[in-house]
């Protein structure tokens, strides 16, 4: 058996797994599955580190939504007073339903619409983070078009390696992210020139699952040696905002702790004289990743020549980690079997790809109609789920102080057609 995930608030009792307490086979004999199943514990256990690293500062959490935006979770988190970061008219509709205070979200993503920026502008958010001076102009022409001045941070391309899957750095000069770091100081000049933007802070974030500090450090020695550069040529910022992007313990891995992280960063501010400044940070994965687990039943076990396949009901439309990123994710009987041998399987689901596979070579003793638990399922995972194979999403529970309670239906195949026109339909 493998250990269970930092901060996962997952225990064995008899061997039977629970989530904080929570008989997690008793929720799926329940709900069915595939069922995601999260821990408010594990969330606000998360968020403490953060907020010890932060005590005696003027900071502000901002959760990053797209790790996992449904509404109870965001609940969760507007009502423990963090702000929200957002990438999309969506995720803005979301963050309001869920209680935010507009001036506590901040609009990342290279690709804001004038729309967007329009809704975004008249319920008065905190800061637009731009990603490109022909973005700084839009956004520029549609606040003064309404009568009103959009507040904007710069975000900054560091041009730092944070050392992670490719498809998730965000921090290197062949991203599409952010302003090279030599092209900061102009476009500073040129937004704070414009009568339609206000210069609030500047912006930075180098990409995601990052367990090692080095890049933090470098990228925010890059972020200060900036602001300097910034306020020596008249143009003073409120804040900083320092991203997200740390990691958690999917397979052993070892982040740094983020009060460990941020004890080193503002050592770093402190000795630069910007200790006092006000921060923003926009974490995702490490408030919710290890707070979820996906639960799967085990429908044929499928021995091969070169293969053993243990075929669940949980699929890349389900949790497309694995597939799109080679991604690995703890997998575990949620009631190991005594007295049967262990056999290597692939586990993978019931979509027609080879691709759709959630471990591989794993040594599980299964047999048909066992459930599993597929760990570190809190962030990316529901928040990437689709329809593919014409499949409803899975239903999600929230315990919420040892109590479980149903915080999203499953989606029945009514849902996916009702924004359907069929041809025989009256226009
Ligand atoms: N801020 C910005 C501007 C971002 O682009 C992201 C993530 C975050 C904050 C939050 O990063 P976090 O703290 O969650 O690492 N789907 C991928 C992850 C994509 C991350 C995209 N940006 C995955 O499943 O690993």
């Amino acid at each position: 058996m493998t250990t269970l995930p930092q901060g996962s608030f997952l225990s064995r009792q008899d061997g039977q797994l629970l989530l904080e307490g929570c008989d997690l086979a008793g929720l799926a004999r329940t709900h069915q599955t595939p069922l995601f199943v999260y821990s408010k514990a594990a969330m606000l256990q998360a968020l403490a580190a953060y907020q010890r690293g932060f005590a005696g500062r003027s900071a502000l959490v901002c959760y990053a939504m797209k790790a996992n935006s449904t509404l109870a979770v965001l609940q969760v988190f507007a009502q423990a007073g963090c702000g929200f970061d957002i990438v999309s008219g969506g995720e803005l509709d979301r963050a309001l339903a869920a209680g935010a205070t507009p001036s506590n979200i901040i609009f990342s993503g290279v690709g804001k619409t004038r729309a967007e920026m329009t809704k975004a502008l008249q319920v008065g958010i905190g800061c637009f983070n731009v990603e490109s001076q022909a973005e700084l102009d839009v956004l520029n022409g549609v606040a003064v078009s309404l009568g009103l001045r959009a507040p904007v941070s710069i975000r900054v391309n560091p041009n730092v390696d944070a050392k992670t899957h490719p498809y998730i750095s965000t921090g290197l000069k062949g991203n599409k992210f952010g302003i090279a770091h030599e092209d900061v100081l102009a476009t500073y000049q040129h937004a704070a020139a414009q009568p339609g933007l206000a210069v609030k802070g500047i912006d930075c974030h180098i990409g995601s699952q990052i367990t090692d500090t080095g890049p933090y450090l470098d990228a925010m020695d890059r972020v200060l040696d900036l602001v300097a550069a910034i306020e020596a040529a008249g143009i003073p910022l409120h804040h900083i905002d320092f991203g997200g992007g740390l990691g958690i313990d999917y397979q052993g891995d070892q982040p740094p702790a983020a009060d460990g992280l941020w004890a080193q960063l503002l050592a770093k501010l402190d000795a630069r004289g910007y200790g006092q400044r006000q921060l923003v940070i926009e974490p995702g994965r490490s408030l919710v990743g290890n707070a979820g687990v996906c639960l799967t039943e085990v429908l044929y076990l499928k021995p091969g020549e070169h293969k053993n396949f243990c075929i669940v009901d949980a699929a890349m439309n389900d949790l497309p980690r694995p597939a799109m990123y080679e991604a690995y994710h703890r997998i575990e009987p949620l009631q190991p079997r005594s007295g049967m041998a262990a056999q290597t399987y692939d586990v993978v689901g019931p979509v027609c790809e080879s691709g759709d596979w959630l471990g591989r070579d794993r040594e599980l003793a299964v047999a048909p109609g066992d459930l599993l638990a597929v760990m570190s399922a809190g962030a990316y995972c529901m928040s990437m789920a689709s329809n593919y194979n014409t499949r409803g999403r899975a239903a999600e529970v929230l315990i919420d102080n040892g109590q479980a309670r149903l915080i999203r239906h499953r989606e029945s195949t009514a849902d996916q057609l009702r924004l359907e026109l069929p041809l025989n339909a009256k226009p």
